[in-house]
């Protein structure tokens, strides 16, 4: 297990979720809808018919998912928190109950000797602020600055660790542009105001909390994706760089103070609702950056299709998970090493990996899922790599500690190191799940003989 382990003292090893992924208990204790309990009731955009409602049933169940990490071994748990039970309309109204939900979360992490990491934002956008308008107004984006506020002020005394907004990239392309997630729009004007009220809206956050909680660390979870050409024709390889603007540099350079993309500005053609001291604010320093990694993009030129006109392609024999994505490890090394040399990162935390795999229950009532073993050996053996050529990655954060409601593709999609039965909840420890904790005992050991 050499090469899985080989990691510094204080090595974070967690688990991730969010909340519309797994809390359900939509409508008990003051929460209000978010857009995603609106999108799924659209026919047709989920799998199945799915929706949130129940998913992990994780109100109700949180204590025994916390005893099941504990009993895992892992450090640190990062979940979201749902603005619609804090800020049920999106106003400065808040909802005692929703935010005693998360006071009481925070102990019992604790209590099992568990580090918190939450998110701020994973999606779930109250709806009344979708009413008026959603990320594509500024609105949003200065609401998200009191929500920061009043949550830090209520769990700053015992969290050290934020991040403000997951994946913005989703938010922003998949549910403005290709309107495969909520809010479900396909416009490109919104996508890009969407883009930008979303960095803003983390600038607010970040100075949020540095106000309410001394000595908070603080970042942002952008998911990214090596982009590559799929020819060496000349027409492929300038969509790659286009691939890369939107899927990487975008995300990634305001946020370093160096503003938007040049080549991308001018590619979308929409103008961005820049004012005094925004960009400032956007490029707040950060403690850490939280990398999701999940596949490469490897892409070819697409002239009619939507921005940046580069289409995913499907190479042929190349290893997938069960949700058709590549499985290319590789990958994540080569994004901790740009992280670290173009963009001179201090501190980066792999805030989700994972895969998804038809899993079965067998006879004997276990879990075997090797493929997802085998990813996890993969992924963690490319993250070593990266700290021997010198990424400061601090921590690895699987996705998910439960099975839970992927979105569009319902429940159909399974990424737990914890089986999830939905009809009795009963939860079961998967071989992966066995996998994880047998490699982060190997790393204590590790340490205690090097200490
Ligand atoms: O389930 C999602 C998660 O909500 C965000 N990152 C990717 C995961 C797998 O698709």
């Amino acid at each position: 297990m050499d090469d899985l382990t080989a990691f510094p003292q204080g090595f974070l090893w967690g688990t991730a979720t969010s909340s519309y992924q797994i809390e359900g208990a939509v409508s008990e204790d003051g929460r209000a809808p978010s857009i995603w309990d609106t999108f799924c009731k659209v026919p047709g955009v989920i799998d199945g018919g799915d929706n949130g409602d129940v998913a992990c049933d994780h109100y109700h169940r949180w204590p025994e998912d916390i005893a099941l990490m504990r009993d895992m071994g892992v450090d640190a748990y990062r979940f979201s928190i749902a603005w619609p039970r804090v800020m049920p309309q999106g106003d400065s109204k808040v909802n005692a109950a929703g935010l005693d939900f998360y006071d009481r979360l925070v102990d019992g992490v604790l209590a099992a000797g568990i580090t918190p990491y939450p998110t701020l934002y994973h999606w779930d956008l109250p709806q009344a602020l979708q009413d008026r308008g959603g990320w594509p107004e500024r609105e949003t984006a200065e609401r998200f600055g009191e929500y920061a506020d009043v949550v830090a002020r209520r769990l700053g005394d015992r969290v050290v660790n934020w991040t403000t907004l997951n994946e913005p990239l989703c938010s922003a392309w998949i549910g403005h542009l290709e309107g495969k997630m909520a809010p479900g729009m396909t416009d490109l004007t919104a996508a890009v105001r969407a883009s930008y009220h979303l960095h803003l809206a983390h600038g607010r956050a970040v100075a949020a909390i540095r106000a309410a909680v001394p000595g908070a660390q603080v970042g942002i979870v952008n998911n990214l994706s090596p982009c590559e050409p799929a020819t060496d024709r000349e027409a492929d390889q300038a969509a790659a760089i286009r691939a890369d603007g939107h899927t990487n540099r975008w995300w990634l350079d305001p946020i370093h103070g160096r503003g938007y993309p040049q080549d991308m500005v001018d590619l979308y053609g929409v103008d961005l609702p820049v004012r005094a001291g925004d960009m400032e604010a956007i490029a707040a320093p950060l403690d850490f950056l939280g990398l999701n990694y999940y596949f490469r993009n490897v892409v070819s030129d697409d002239p009619t299709g939507p921005a940046p006109y580069a289409r995913q392609v499907y190479e042929p024999g190349r290893p997938r998970t069960g949700m058709d994505w590549e499985i290319t490890p590789d990958g994540l090394e080569q994004l901790l090493m740009r992280l670290t040399e173009e963009y001179g990162a201090q501190r980066i935390l792999v805030t989700e990996n994972g895969s998804a795999w038809p899993d079965t229950v067998g006879t004997d009532g276990q879990v075997s899922d090797p493929d997802r073993a085998a990813y996890l050996d993969g992924h963690l053996a490319a993250c070593a790599r990266a700290v021997r050529r010198g990424a400061p990655l601090a921590g690895y954060f699987a996705w998910s500690l439960l099975d839970n409601f992927e979105w569009a593709y319902g429940y159909a999609k399974r990424f737990g190191l914890v089986h999830v039965d939905y009809a009795t909840q009963k939860r079961t420890l998967k071989g992966s799940g066995q996998r994880y904790t047998d490699i982060i005992a190997a790393h204590r050991r590790r340490m205690r003989r090097a200490a």
